[in-house]
Protein backbone atom coordinates (compact mmCIF):
# COMPACT_ATOMS: atom_id res chain seq x y z
CA UNK A 1 0.00 0.00 0.00
CA UNK A 2 3.23 2.47 0.33
CA UNK A 3 3.45 5.05 -2.60
CA UNK A 4 -0.24 4.59 -3.26
CA UNK A 5 0.04 8.83 -4.05
CA UNK A 6 1.70 7.75 -7.03
CA UNK A 7 -0.50 5.33 -7.99
CA UNK A 8 -3.63 7.44 -7.17
CA UNK A 9 -1.70 10.44 -9.33
CA UNK A 10 -1.47 7.50 -12.39
CA UNK A 11 -5.24 6.52 -12.65
CA UNK A 12 -6.44 10.72 -12.73
CA UNK A 13 -8.36 11.43 -16.00
CA UNK A 14 -11.32 13.32 -17.38
CA UNK A 15 -14.87 12.33 -16.57
CA UNK A 16 -14.89 11.70 -20.50
CA UNK A 17 -11.76 9.72 -20.72
CA UNK A 18 -12.90 7.74 -17.93
CA UNK A 19 -16.07 6.87 -19.75
CA UNK A 20 -13.93 5.92 -22.83
CA UNK A 21 -12.47 3.45 -21.65
CA UNK A 22 -15.75 1.50 -21.56
CA UNK A 23 -17.38 1.79 -24.37
CA UNK A 24 -19.60 -1.22 -25.42
CA UNK A 25 -19.53 -2.72 -21.93
CA UNK A 26 -22.75 -5.00 -21.16
CA UNK A 27 -23.73 -3.84 -17.46
CA UNK A 28 -22.80 -0.43 -15.44
CA UNK A 29 -24.42 -0.43 -12.03
CA UNK A 30 -24.37 3.57 -10.52
CA UNK A 31 -23.98 4.41 -6.78
CA UNK A 32 -27.39 4.38 -5.43
CA UNK A 33 -29.84 7.58 -4.79
CA UNK A 34 -28.08 10.90 -3.88
CA UNK A 35 -25.02 9.20 -3.92
CA UNK A 36 -25.15 9.09 -8.39
CA UNK A 37 -22.17 10.97 -9.66
CA UNK A 38 -24.08 13.15 -11.93
CA UNK A 39 -20.80 14.50 -13.29
CA UNK A 40 -19.91 10.77 -14.49
CA UNK A 41 -23.67 10.51 -15.93
CA UNK A 42 -23.76 13.67 -17.92
CA UNK A 43 -20.22 12.11 -19.27
CA UNK A 44 -22.36 8.83 -20.46
CA UNK A 45 -24.62 10.74 -21.67
CA UNK A 46 -22.56 12.87 -23.71
CA UNK A 47 -20.74 9.73 -25.01
CA UNK A 48 -23.58 7.82 -25.46
CA UNK A 49 -22.94 6.78 -29.28
CA UNK A 50 -19.90 4.34 -27.62
CA UNK A 51 -22.72 2.22 -26.28
CA UNK A 52 -25.06 -0.10 -27.84
CA UNK A 53 -28.01 -0.94 -25.03
CA UNK A 54 -25.47 -1.32 -21.89
CA UNK A 55 -27.94 -2.68 -19.25
CA UNK A 56 -27.85 0.10 -16.58
CA UNK A 57 -28.91 -0.74 -13.45
CA UNK A 58 -29.63 0.81 -9.80
CA UNK A 59 -31.95 1.23 -7.01
CA UNK A 60 -33.38 4.57 -6.43
CA UNK A 61 -32.59 7.83 -9.46
CA UNK A 62 -31.95 11.20 -7.99
CA UNK A 63 -30.25 12.33 -11.02
CA UNK A 64 -31.73 12.99 -14.11
CA UNK A 65 -32.29 9.10 -15.65
CA UNK A 66 -31.23 10.43 -19.00
CA UNK A 67 -30.27 7.04 -19.90
CA UNK A 68 -34.41 5.96 -19.12
CA UNK A 69 -35.52 8.03 -22.04
CA UNK A 70 -36.77 6.12 -25.22
CA UNK A 71 -35.02 8.20 -27.28
CA UNK A 72 -31.92 7.11 -25.92
CA UNK A 73 -33.19 3.01 -25.75
CA UNK A 74 -31.03 1.95 -28.87
CA UNK A 75 -27.71 3.19 -26.48
CA UNK A 76 -29.02 1.71 -23.04
CA UNK A 77 -31.55 -0.64 -21.39
CA UNK A 78 -32.43 0.45 -18.14
CA UNK A 79 -33.29 -2.28 -15.41
CA UNK A 80 -34.80 -0.60 -12.02
CA UNK A 81 -35.02 -2.05 -8.96
CA UNK A 82 -36.83 0.52 -7.60
CA UNK A 83 -39.03 2.68 -10.28
CA UNK A 84 -39.01 6.53 -9.68
CA UNK A 85 -39.96 9.63 -11.25
CA UNK A 86 -37.26 9.91 -14.04
CA UNK A 87 -37.39 5.93 -14.27
CA UNK A 88 -41.58 4.86 -14.33
CA UNK A 89 -41.95 5.24 -17.74
CA UNK A 90 -38.70 2.95 -18.64
CA UNK A 91 -39.71 0.45 -16.01
CA UNK A 92 -43.55 0.30 -17.11
CA UNK A 93 -42.15 -0.04 -21.55
CA UNK A 94 -40.87 -2.29 -23.94
CA UNK A 95 -37.91 -0.25 -23.45
CA UNK A 96 -37.10 -0.79 -19.93
CA UNK A 97 -37.36 -3.54 -17.11
CA UNK A 98 -37.97 -3.81 -13.53
CA UNK A 99 -36.44 -6.10 -11.57
CA UNK A 100 -38.00 -7.63 -7.96
CA UNK A 101 -35.73 -7.96 -5.24
CA UNK A 102 -35.90 -7.30 -1.30
CA UNK A 103 -33.05 -5.01 -0.68
CA UNK A 104 -30.94 -7.12 1.42
CA UNK A 105 -30.62 -9.48 -0.98
CA UNK A 106 -29.29 -7.62 -3.85
CA UNK A 107 -25.35 -7.30 -3.15
CA UNK A 108 -25.51 -11.37 -3.68
CA UNK A 109 -27.22 -11.11 -7.31
CA UNK A 110 -23.95 -8.42 -7.73
CA UNK A 111 -21.27 -11.13 -6.67
CA UNK A 112 -19.25 -12.69 -9.32
CA UNK A 113 -21.18 -15.45 -10.85
CA UNK A 114 -24.33 -13.60 -9.39
CA UNK A 115 -27.22 -12.93 -12.18
CA UNK A 116 -26.63 -9.36 -12.22
CA UNK A 117 -22.64 -9.00 -12.08
CA UNK A 118 -21.78 -6.17 -13.72
CA UNK A 119 -18.79 -5.36 -15.72
CA UNK A 120 -18.42 -1.63 -14.84
CA UNK A 121 -19.82 0.23 -11.26
CA UNK A 122 -19.66 3.79 -11.09
CA UNK A 123 -19.12 5.33 -8.01
CA UNK A 124 -18.60 8.54 -6.05
CA UNK A 125 -16.55 9.13 -3.06
CA UNK A 126 -14.56 11.08 -0.32
CA UNK A 127 -10.94 12.33 -0.50
CA UNK A 128 -8.22 9.00 0.38
CA UNK A 129 -6.77 9.54 3.92
CA UNK A 130 -3.43 8.90 4.81
CA UNK A 131 -3.75 5.32 4.05
CA UNK A 132 -5.28 5.20 0.53
CA UNK A 133 -8.81 4.73 1.56
CA UNK A 134 -11.56 6.44 0.23
CA UNK A 135 -15.00 6.42 1.93
CA UNK A 136 -18.28 5.57 -0.19
CA UNK A 137 -20.04 8.90 1.46
CA UNK A 138 -23.54 8.55 1.08
CA UNK A 139 -24.23 5.31 -0.16
CA UNK A 140 -22.32 1.97 1.04
CA UNK A 141 -25.88 -0.31 0.54
CA UNK A 142 -25.31 -2.56 -2.35
CA UNK A 143 -22.64 0.06 -3.97
CA UNK A 144 -19.56 -1.22 -2.43
CA UNK A 145 -20.39 -5.07 -3.01
CA UNK A 146 -20.96 -4.18 -6.73
CA UNK A 147 -17.60 -2.32 -7.01
CA UNK A 148 -15.67 -5.01 -4.92
CA UNK A 149 -16.71 -7.60 -7.60
CA UNK A 150 -16.70 -5.57 -10.82
CA UNK A 151 -13.98 -5.61 -13.20
CA UNK A 152 -13.97 -1.85 -14.09
CA UNK A 153 -14.34 0.98 -11.40
CA UNK A 154 -14.37 4.54 -12.37
CA UNK A 155 -14.62 6.85 -9.37
CA UNK A 156 -15.32 10.34 -9.08
CA UNK A 157 -13.28 11.79 -6.00
CA UNK A 158 -15.11 14.93 -4.54
CA UNK A 159 -14.28 16.72 -1.86
CA UNK A 160 -17.98 17.38 -1.15
CA UNK A 161 -18.58 13.60 -0.58
CA UNK A 162 -18.62 13.51 3.24
CA UNK A 163 -16.12 10.95 5.00
CA UNK A 164 -18.27 8.51 6.66
CA UNK A 165 -17.27 6.12 8.76
CA UNK A 166 -18.13 2.26 9.14
CA UNK A 167 -17.82 -0.82 6.95
CA UNK A 168 -17.69 1.64 4.02
CA UNK A 169 -14.13 2.11 2.31
CA UNK A 170 -12.47 1.29 -1.29
CA UNK A 171 -8.63 1.86 -1.38
CA UNK A 172 -7.27 3.31 -4.24
CA UNK A 173 -5.56 0.13 -5.63
CA UNK A 174 -9.39 -0.86 -6.25
CA UNK A 175 -10.43 1.70 -8.61
CA UNK A 176 -9.36 2.11 -12.28
CA UNK A 177 -10.15 5.44 -13.40
CA UNK A 178 -10.38 8.35 -10.69
CA UNK A 179 -12.16 11.77 -11.89
CA UNK A 180 -11.21 14.42 -8.87
CA UNK A 181 -13.67 16.78 -9.50
CA UNK A 182 -15.68 19.11 -6.77
CA UNK A 183 -19.69 18.95 -7.55
CA UNK A 184 -22.54 19.51 -5.32
CA UNK A 185 -23.38 16.18 -3.85
CA UNK A 186 -27.35 15.45 -4.60
CA UNK A 187 -29.69 16.43 -2.17
CA UNK A 188 -33.17 15.44 -1.13
CA UNK A 189 -35.96 17.72 -0.58
CA UNK A 190 -37.39 18.56 2.67
CA UNK A 191 -41.15 16.88 2.81
CA UNK A 192 -44.19 19.02 4.13
CA UNK A 193 -45.42 17.86 7.24
CA UNK A 194 -49.41 18.11 6.59
CA UNK A 195 -52.28 17.66 9.51
CA UNK A 196 -52.83 14.38 7.96
CA UNK A 197 -48.99 13.07 8.32
CA UNK A 198 -49.14 15.05 12.27
CA UNK A 199 -52.09 12.57 12.75
CA UNK A 200 -50.46 9.34 11.78
CA UNK A 201 -47.15 10.21 13.12
CA UNK A 202 -48.53 11.09 16.75
CA UNK A 203 -50.24 7.69 16.44
CA UNK A 204 -47.03 5.50 15.56
CA UNK A 205 -45.57 8.06 18.29
CA UNK A 206 -47.51 5.95 20.36
CA UNK A 207 -46.09 2.74 19.34
CA UNK A 208 -42.50 3.75 20.84
CA UNK A 209 -41.16 2.87 24.10
CA UNK A 210 -38.15 4.61 25.15
CA UNK A 211 -35.40 2.56 24.36
CA UNK A 212 -36.48 1.15 21.06
CA UNK A 213 -34.24 1.34 18.09
CA UNK A 214 -36.19 2.43 14.91
CA UNK A 215 -36.31 1.87 10.82
CA UNK A 216 -37.38 4.74 9.05
CA UNK A 217 -38.41 4.91 5.16
CA UNK A 218 -38.40 8.22 3.06
CA UNK A 219 -41.22 11.00 3.46
CA UNK A 220 -43.50 12.94 5.14
CA UNK A 221 -44.70 10.25 7.65
CA UNK A 222 -41.29 9.12 9.10
CA UNK A 223 -40.68 13.08 9.13
CA UNK A 224 -43.80 13.71 11.35
CA UNK A 225 -43.05 10.80 13.57
CA UNK A 226 -39.53 12.02 14.37
CA UNK A 227 -41.53 15.18 15.50
CA UNK A 228 -43.21 13.54 18.46
CA UNK A 229 -40.40 11.72 19.48
CA UNK A 230 -39.08 14.91 21.10
CA UNK A 231 -39.91 13.59 24.66
CA UNK A 232 -38.54 10.28 24.22
CA UNK A 233 -35.81 8.58 25.60
CA UNK A 234 -32.53 6.46 24.33
CA UNK A 235 -33.76 6.01 21.23
CA UNK A 236 -31.68 3.91 18.79
CA UNK A 237 -31.12 3.79 14.63
CA UNK A 238 -30.72 0.91 12.79
CA UNK A 239 -32.07 2.08 9.29
CA UNK A 240 -31.62 1.23 5.50
CA UNK A 241 -31.67 4.92 5.71
CA UNK A 242 -32.23 8.23 7.36
CA UNK A 243 -32.53 12.08 6.85
CA UNK A 244 -32.54 15.37 8.23
CA UNK A 245 -34.97 15.02 11.27
CA UNK A 246 -32.94 12.01 12.75
CA UNK A 247 -30.01 14.85 13.50
CA UNK A 248 -32.49 17.10 15.16
CA UNK A 249 -33.31 14.02 17.67
CA UNK A 250 -29.75 13.34 17.98
CA UNK A 251 -28.87 17.02 19.08
CA UNK A 252 -31.93 17.31 21.78
CA UNK A 253 -30.16 14.05 23.01
CA UNK A 254 -33.23 11.55 22.50
CA UNK A 255 -30.93 9.31 20.04
CA UNK A 256 -28.32 8.00 21.81
CA UNK A 257 -28.47 4.25 20.49
CA UNK A 258 -27.25 3.57 24.49
CA UNK A 259 -29.88 0.36 24.73
CA UNK A 260 -29.02 -1.21 21.11
CA UNK A 261 -27.90 -5.03 21.79
CA UNK A 262 -25.69 -4.71 18.90
CA UNK A 263 -23.63 -1.66 17.41
CA UNK A 264 -24.47 0.09 21.22
CA UNK A 265 -23.61 3.17 20.97
CA UNK A 266 -24.05 4.10 17.20
CA UNK A 267 -26.55 4.65 14.25
CA UNK A 268 -26.32 2.25 11.74
CA UNK A 269 -27.86 3.03 8.22
CA UNK A 270 -26.55 1.83 4.61
CA UNK A 271 -27.38 5.08 2.60
CA UNK A 272 -28.14 8.25 3.08
CA UNK A 273 -30.91 10.86 1.63
CA UNK A 274 -31.17 14.62 2.69
CA UNK A 275 -29.96 17.91 2.53
CA UNK A 276 -26.07 19.14 3.68
CA UNK A 277 -27.04 19.73 7.38
CA UNK A 278 -27.63 16.09 7.10
CA UNK A 279 -24.20 15.70 5.11
CA UNK A 280 -22.29 17.78 7.40
CA UNK A 281 -23.63 16.37 10.63
CA UNK A 282 -22.38 12.24 8.94
CA UNK A 283 -18.65 13.65 8.39
CA UNK A 284 -16.11 11.96 10.22
CA UNK A 285 -18.32 11.35 12.85
CA UNK A 286 -17.87 8.33 14.90
CA UNK A 287 -21.47 8.41 16.02
CA UNK A 288 -23.02 7.12 12.52
CA UNK A 289 -22.06 4.14 10.82
CA UNK A 290 -22.47 2.69 7.29
CA UNK A 291 -22.49 -0.69 5.96
CA UNK A 292 -23.29 -3.03 3.32
CA UNK A 293 -27.24 -3.28 3.11
CA UNK A 294 -26.72 -7.02 3.50
CA UNK A 295 -25.78 -6.67 7.25
CA UNK A 296 -27.81 -3.89 7.74
CA UNK A 297 -31.00 -4.43 6.37
CA UNK A 298 -30.84 -8.34 6.63
CA UNK A 299 -33.41 -9.64 9.03
CA UNK A 300 -31.33 -12.24 11.25
CA UNK A 301 -29.24 -8.72 12.26
CA UNK A 302 -32.27 -5.92 12.98
CA UNK A 303 -33.97 -8.75 15.01
CA UNK A 304 -30.63 -8.73 17.25
CA UNK A 305 -31.75 -5.51 18.76
CA UNK A 306 -34.58 -5.99 21.36
CA UNK A 307 -37.92 -3.38 20.38
CA UNK A 308 -37.34 -2.65 16.78
CA UNK A 309 -39.99 -0.47 15.72
CA UNK A 310 -40.37 -0.59 11.47
CA UNK A 311 -42.47 2.46 9.64
CA UNK A 312 -42.70 2.24 6.08
CA UNK A 313 -45.81 3.40 3.89
CA UNK A 314 -48.05 2.19 1.56
CA UNK A 315 -49.90 2.42 -1.76
CA UNK A 316 -52.63 0.49 -0.81
CA UNK A 317 -53.87 -2.24 1.65
CA UNK A 318 -56.82 -5.06 1.52
CA UNK A 319 -59.44 -5.79 4.54
CA UNK A 320 -56.72 -9.38 4.51
CA UNK A 321 -54.15 -7.03 5.59
CA UNK A 322 -52.35 -7.41 2.16
CA UNK A 323 -49.85 -4.25 1.60
CA UNK A 324 -49.13 -2.95 -1.83
CA UNK A 325 -46.69 -0.63 -0.96
CA UNK A 326 -44.94 0.10 -4.70
CA UNK A 327 -47.31 -0.72 -8.09
CA UNK A 328 -50.75 1.70 -8.83
CA UNK A 329 -52.79 -1.60 -10.30
CA UNK A 330 -50.30 -3.29 -12.87
CA UNK A 331 -48.09 -0.30 -13.04
CA UNK A 332 -45.04 -0.19 -11.73
CA UNK A 333 -44.66 2.78 -8.93
CA UNK A 334 -41.74 1.87 -6.42
CA UNK A 335 -40.42 -0.50 -5.39
CA UNK A 336 -40.02 -3.22 -2.33
CA UNK A 337 -37.05 -1.56 -1.04
CA UNK A 338 -36.44 -2.50 2.39
CA UNK A 339 -39.80 -2.78 3.54
CA UNK A 340 -39.92 -6.35 3.97
CA UNK A 341 -36.33 -6.99 5.59
CA UNK A 342 -37.17 -4.46 8.62
CA UNK A 343 -41.06 -5.90 8.63
CA UNK A 344 -39.66 -9.35 9.28
CA UNK A 345 -36.65 -8.19 11.26
CA UNK A 346 -39.15 -6.41 13.17
CA UNK A 347 -41.18 -9.51 14.00
CA UNK A 348 -38.25 -11.35 15.36
CA UNK A 349 -36.79 -8.86 17.75
CA UNK A 350 -37.76 -9.28 21.23
CA UNK A 351 -41.05 -6.54 21.76
CA UNK A 352 -40.28 -5.55 18.29
CA UNK A 353 -42.81 -3.80 15.92
CA UNK A 354 -43.78 -3.37 12.53
CA UNK A 355 -45.99 -0.53 11.35
CA UNK A 356 -47.34 0.42 7.75
CA UNK A 357 -48.44 4.25 8.02
CA UNK A 358 -50.58 5.63 5.30
CA UNK A 359 -52.87 8.38 4.81
CA UNK A 360 -56.44 6.79 4.51
CA UNK A 361 -57.13 8.19 1.16
CA UNK A 362 -54.95 9.33 -2.23
CA UNK A 363 -55.99 11.24 -5.42
CA UNK A 364 -57.47 14.58 -3.01
CA UNK A 365 -59.74 12.19 -0.92
CA UNK A 366 -61.23 10.56 -3.81
CA UNK A 367 -59.64 6.74 -3.67
CA UNK A 368 -59.45 5.03 -0.40
CA UNK A 369 -56.01 3.73 0.42
CA UNK A 370 -57.84 0.71 2.84
CA UNK A 371 -59.57 -1.57 0.07
CA UNK A 372 -61.69 -4.41 -0.18
CA UNK A 373 -59.08 -6.19 -2.62
CA UNK A 374 -55.95 -4.18 -4.27
CA UNK A 375 -56.28 -3.70 -7.54
CA UNK A 376 -55.99 -5.84 -10.46
CA UNK A 377 -52.15 -6.35 -11.22
CA UNK A 378 -50.69 -4.82 -7.98
CA UNK A 379 -47.98 -6.05 -6.13
CA UNK A 380 -48.04 -7.60 -2.80
CA UNK A 381 -45.17 -6.19 -0.91
CA UNK A 382 -45.92 -7.51 2.41
CA UNK A 383 -47.98 -10.28 2.63
CA UNK A 384 -51.01 -10.96 5.62
CA UNK A 385 -48.67 -12.98 7.15
CA UNK A 386 -45.97 -10.79 7.81
CA UNK A 387 -48.21 -8.12 8.32
CA UNK A 388 -48.42 -6.50 11.94
CA UNK A 389 -49.45 -2.78 12.33
CA UNK A 390 -51.59 -0.40 10.19
CA UNK A 391 -51.83 3.27 10.83
CA UNK A 392 -53.66 6.07 9.47
CA UNK A 393 -55.27 9.13 10.27
CA UNK A 394 -57.96 7.51 11.90
CA UNK A 395 -55.99 5.22 13.80
CA UNK A 396 -54.40 1.96 14.73
CA UNK A 397 -54.89 -1.71 13.55
CA UNK A 398 -53.36 -4.30 15.21
CA UNK A 399 -53.67 -7.34 12.40
CA UNK A 400 -51.38 -9.90 14.01
CA UNK A 401 -52.96 -13.09 15.12
CA UNK A 402 -56.13 -11.52 13.97
CA UNK A 403 -58.74 -13.33 11.76
CA UNK A 404 -59.40 -12.32 8.41
CA UNK A 405 -63.04 -10.60 9.87
CA UNK A 406 -61.52 -9.36 12.74
CA UNK A 407 -58.81 -7.68 9.92
CA UNK A 408 -61.44 -6.46 7.55
CA UNK A 409 -63.47 -4.80 11.05
CA UNK A 410 -60.30 -3.43 12.41
CA UNK A 411 -59.27 -1.84 9.31
CA UNK A 412 -62.58 -0.12 8.41
CA UNK A 413 -62.21 1.39 11.49
CA UNK A 414 -59.25 3.22 10.34
CA UNK A 415 -60.21 4.08 6.98
CA UNK A 416 -61.53 7.23 5.73
CA UNK A 417 -65.21 7.56 7.07
CA UNK A 418 -66.64 8.32 3.49
CA UNK A 419 -65.53 4.83 2.36
CA UNK A 420 -66.22 2.94 5.54
CA UNK A 421 -69.86 1.94 4.37
CA UNK A 422 -68.93 0.66 1.46
CA UNK A 423 -65.82 -1.34 2.96
CA UNK A 424 -68.35 -2.88 5.61
CA UNK A 425 -70.91 -3.95 2.68
CA UNK A 426 -67.90 -6.14 0.69
CA UNK A 427 -66.97 -7.01 4.00
CA UNK A 428 -70.57 -8.38 5.61
CA UNK A 429 -71.08 -9.84 1.99
CA UNK A 430 -67.81 -12.12 2.24
CA UNK A 431 -68.31 -12.75 5.64
CA UNK A 432 -71.88 -12.67 6.91
CA UNK A 433 -71.44 -10.05 9.35
CA UNK A 434 -68.39 -8.58 11.53
N1 LIG B 1 -54.36 4.57 -5.85
C1 LIG B 1 -53.99 5.45 -6.83
N2 LIG B 1 -53.00 6.34 -6.66
C2 LIG B 1 -52.36 6.33 -5.48
C3 LIG B 1 -52.68 5.46 -4.45
C4 LIG B 1 -53.75 4.56 -4.66
N3 LIG B 1 -54.12 3.70 -3.74
N4 LIG B 1 -51.85 5.69 -3.39
C5 LIG B 1 -51.04 6.69 -3.78
N5 LIG B 1 -51.35 7.07 -5.03
C6 LIG B 1 -50.69 8.14 -5.77
C7 LIG B 1 -50.78 9.45 -5.01
O1 LIG B 1 -51.96 10.16 -5.31
C8 LIG B 1 -49.55 10.17 -5.49
O2 LIG B 1 -49.79 10.73 -6.76
P1 LIG B 1 -49.36 12.23 -7.09
O3 LIG B 1 -47.85 12.20 -7.01
O4 LIG B 1 -49.92 12.46 -8.45
O5 LIG B 1 -49.99 13.07 -6.00
C9 LIG B 1 -48.53 9.06 -5.69
O6 LIG B 1 -49.30 7.86 -5.86
C10 LIG B 1 -47.57 8.89 -4.52
O7 LIG B 1 -48.31 8.68 -3.34
P2 LIG B 1 -47.77 9.17 -1.93
O8 LIG B 1 -48.75 8.71 -0.91
O9 LIG B 1 -47.45 10.64 -1.95
O10 LIG B 1 -46.42 8.37 -1.85
P3 LIG B 1 -45.19 8.52 -0.86
O11 LIG B 1 -44.21 9.43 -1.46
O12 LIG B 1 -45.65 8.75 0.52
O13 LIG B 1 -44.62 7.04 -0.98
C11 LIG B 1 -44.73 4.65 -1.23
C12 LIG B 1 -45.38 5.91 -0.62
C13 LIG B 1 -45.51 3.46 -0.75
C14 LIG B 1 -44.81 4.71 -2.74
C15 LIG B 1 -43.26 4.58 -0.77
O14 LIG B 1 -43.21 4.60 0.63
C16 LIG B 1 -42.57 3.34 -1.29
O15 LIG B 1 -42.16 3.30 -2.41
N6 LIG B 1 -42.44 2.29 -0.43
C17 LIG B 1 -41.89 1.00 -0.82
C18 LIG B 1 -40.52 0.77 -0.37
C19 LIG B 1 -40.27 0.86 1.10
O16 LIG B 1 -41.16 0.84 1.95
N7 LIG B 1 -39.00 0.98 1.41
C20 LIG B 1 -38.53 1.08 2.75
C21 LIG B 1 -38.25 2.46 3.18
S1 LIG B 1 -37.14 3.40 2.20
Amino acid sequence: MENWKERYESKLCTSDEAIKKIAGVKRIIFEHACGESVLLTEALMKNKELFKKTEIIHLVAMGKGEYAKKENSEYFRHNALFAGGTTREAANSSYGDYTPSFFFEMPELFKKGGVLNPDVTIIQVSYPDEHGYCSYGISCDYTKCAAENSNIVIAQVNKFMPRTLGNCFIHIDNINYIVEQATPIIELKIPVIGEIEKRIGEHCASLIDDGATLQLGIGAIPDAVLSFLRHKKDLGIHSEMISDGVVDLVNLGVITNKRKNINTGKSIVSFLMGTRKLYDYIDNNPEIELHPVDYVNNPFIIAQNDNMISINSAIQVDLMGQVNAESIGSKQFSGTGGQVDFVRGAAMSKGGKSIIALPSTAAKGTISKIVFTLDEGAAVTTSRNDVDYIVTEYGIAHLKGKSLRERAKALIEIAHPDFREELKRKAVGKFGTL
